[in-house]
């Protein structure tokens, strides 16, 4: 097996109902037929519905953006995995640094739910990424390092695709600063040395690592031709599907 690459779009607060759909249906014209590399969209959840209605039949995917560990219960404003599964969802974003840093998300929460998708049919997606304080303190390495080793704490990976781990260093998401390709190979390189620590070093070969922040049309060419970029998590600019698709032809 070869890892995938995967271009995900991780829409956030964004796109009513008609927006959404006006989206995919944008994206599914242009990619819906590609088989490589992996599309996935992550739209807000009342969204997920209208959007699946686009993407049926084609080969673009369905992701959401947050997940709960719990299976179902008082969890008020929460969703559970077998919620998202009914609803076609594939994949879930955990710990996405807007998680952790506005909605006060833990290491042990975050590794719960990556538990929790590990377990279902669905795939998480674990963000990492350091601070721009923690990079300037040459913290960089440690605090990745901290994340990845207490995120998938007891998560049984048997194969490289049972999980998607996205590297998205803090300070270049929604700034419009981009982490050079060679900062980011770095960064990618020391998590798949990580991966297989954790794991055995097949595993980790096999196991997609998607970069994060600022992605564009016009610095995702370099980015995903680093060795150990194998895709992008997109904010901005999956919102239009000119750009988002002009990243996943830079992937293609
Ligand atoms: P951005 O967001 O592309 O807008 O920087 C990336 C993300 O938050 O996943």
């Amino acid at each position: 097996m070869m890892r995938r690459m995967i271009i995900a779009g991780n829409w956030k607060m964004h796109t009513d109902r008609e927006e959404a759909q006006a989206l995919a249906k944008g994206v599914v014209e242009k990619v819906g037929g590609k088989t490589e590399p992996g599309v996935i969209l992550c739209p807000p959840f009342p969204m997920i519905p209208a959007v699946k209605d686009i993407i049926e039949g084609t080969t673009v995917q369905l992701g959401a953006q947050n997940v709960h560990p719990e299976d179902k219960g008082a969890f008020t404003g929460e969703i559970s995995v077998d919620i998202l599964q009914s609803v076609g969802c594939n994949f879930a974003i955990v710990g996405h640094s807007e998680r952790r840093a506005i909605f006060n998300e833990s290491d042990e929460f975050i590794n719960q739910k990556v538990k929790k998708v590990n377990s279902s049919l669905m795939i998480p997606i674990l963000c990492i990424g350091e601070t721009l304080q923690e990079r300037e303190e040459g913290l960089t390495f440690q605090r990745v390092e901290q994340q990845l080793r207490d995120n998938l704490n007891d998560v049984v990976v048997t194969t490289g695709n049972d999980i998607v781990v996205a590297y998205e260093p803090v300070w270049a998401i929604g700034t419009g600063k981009t982490a050079t390709p060679e900062q980011a190979e770095e960064v990618h390189a020391y998590i798949r040395e990580l991966l297989s620590d954790i794991y055995t070093q097949d595993i980790a070969n096999d196991i997609t690592i998607q970069y994060g922040g600022s992605v564009k049309p016009s610095n995702a060419k370099e980015l995903l031709g680093q060795p150990n970029i194998d895709g992008a998590l997109v904010g901005g600019a999956s919102l239009k599907a000119e750009d988002f698709c002009g990243i996943i032809e830079a992937g293609s």
